[in-house]
């Protein structure tokens, strides 16, 4: 798919501040990039690193949609392509975890859906004009993806190499 461009500087530069020094953010990056793959974010398990590499492309495509200039269609459609691998990314995460009789499965798919509802409220608030420029939007996005896959789903792959 191919990026708007953007020729402005970001408009939230602070977006990053409070997240740990390892993830590097878009003021060190380009200008369309909310999330930077880097190896502290990887969960040391292939699959599940190549899948969040897809994920991170996925949130970083929707950022770039709205710094755009909020053009809608271009926003409904990075949204929704993010919804669509969200779902199966976590779908392939549940099924890995039932494979193994991980214990925690419960409350991993429980973060998965809080994860789905609340970014659906806040995509609602954004469609409805509540948060103009996306912020709570984004900012939940790139807090909630870096933590989880730091804590959460390090832990599942540290599982699953050891069962
Ligand atoms: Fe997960």
């Amino acid at each position: 798919m191919e990026r708007p461009s953007l020729n402005h500087p970001p408009l939230f530069p602070n977006i990053g501040k409070t997240q740990t020094k390892e993830v590097k953010v878009v003021k060190t990056q380009s200008f369309d990039t909310l999330v930077t793959w880097s190896d502290a974010i990887s969960v040391d398990n292939k699959v599940i690193d190549d899948d969040h590499k897809k994920l991170i492309d996925a949130v970083n495509a929707l950022y770039a949609a709205i710094h755009s200039g909020g053009e809608k269609l271009i926003v409904v459609d990075a949204f929704d392509e993010m919804m669509a691998y969200t779902s199966y990314h976590f779908g392939h995460e549940e099924k890995l975890m039932a494979k193994a009789k991980y214990p925690d499965i419960d409350d991993h798919a429980r973060q998965h859906r809080g994860f789905i509802e609340q970014l659906g409220t806040l995509y609602g608030d954004f469609k409805n004009g509540k948060d103009v420029a996306g912020r709570a939007l984004l900012n939940f996005l790139k807090f909630w993806l870096t933590t989880h896959i730091m804590v959460i789903d390090k832990r599942l792959a540290h599982y699953l190499s050891s069962h």
